[in-house]
């Protein structure tokens, strides 16, 4: 399903700035090389995460679902000198294409790229985020919030991506198991009052959290 009429998407894109040139070059490579390209923010999301990052100033940011790097260098835009990113990617290949990139943009001191499984990585981190970024398996989402939620700051932030799963969550009573999964995600955010919550209708839907 078109969530957003394509014409208000292209007028969105028109009247949003370019991104720089290396976001260009990754989304363009993306789409012309990665057989599942869409997973990628795209040029609204990734100026709109670039934005938050850089209203938000955080000094560290954890990124469940690297893929081609694009939303990890949007969102490291708004790192201080002394901030740090934190990655995680399943796949090699995908961690290899982010890695190059990470190298290129010259913020590659301040991006650690992890890879393996997030659900076996997140436990091992000792870090407290300002900022987290939900974007891998769908079927995770509730786990990979419990799991990084106790680590986010009070007054930290939590951004889930694809909460709309291409309108599936609008059926009314949801099959596939993504959008059951991330259907229990939003009823799981909304019941849950240490935090407070925005559905952004942005691209696939974009769940801005702050944690009380
Ligand atoms: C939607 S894509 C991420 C897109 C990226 N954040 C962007 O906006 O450009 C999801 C990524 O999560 C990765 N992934 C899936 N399951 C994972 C897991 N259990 N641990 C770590 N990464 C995982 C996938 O390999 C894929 O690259």
């Amino acid at each position: 399903m078109d969530l957003v009429n394509s014409k208000a998407e292209d007028y969105a894109k028109q009247y949003t700035c370019a991104l720089d040139g290396l976001l260009q070059e990754i989304e363009e490579y993306t789409l012309a090389h990665h057989r599942h390209a869409q997973m990628l923010s795209g040029h609204v999301q990734g100026k709109l995460l670039e934005m938050l990052s850089l209203m938000l100033q955080p000094k560290r940011i954890l990124e469940i679902g690297t893929f081609t790097g694009f939303s990890a260098l949007c969102l490291a835009k708004g790192l201080g000198s002394d901030g740090k990113l934190v990655t995680l990617e399943l796949r090699a290949e995908d961690a290899g294409t982010a890695a190059g990139y990470f190298k290129k943009s010259g913020l590659g001191n301040r991006i650690e790229l992890l890879i393996g499984d997030a659900m076996e990585i997140i436990p091992t981190l000792t870090e407290t985020w300002d900022l987290v970024f939900i974007d891998a398996d769908k079927v995770n989402y509730i786990n990979y919030y419990e799991l990084t939620l106790p680590s986010v700051k009070k007054g930290g932030w939590l951004l889930a991506d694809n909460v709309l799963f291409h309108g599936e969550v609008l059926e009314e009573k949801p099959s596939g198991k993504n959008a059951i999964a991330l259907q229990a995600f939003n009823e799981h955010v909304r019941n849950d009052d240490r935090v407070q919550q925005a559905l952004l209708t942005v691209r696939d839907g974009l769940m801005l959290i702050q944690k009380k």
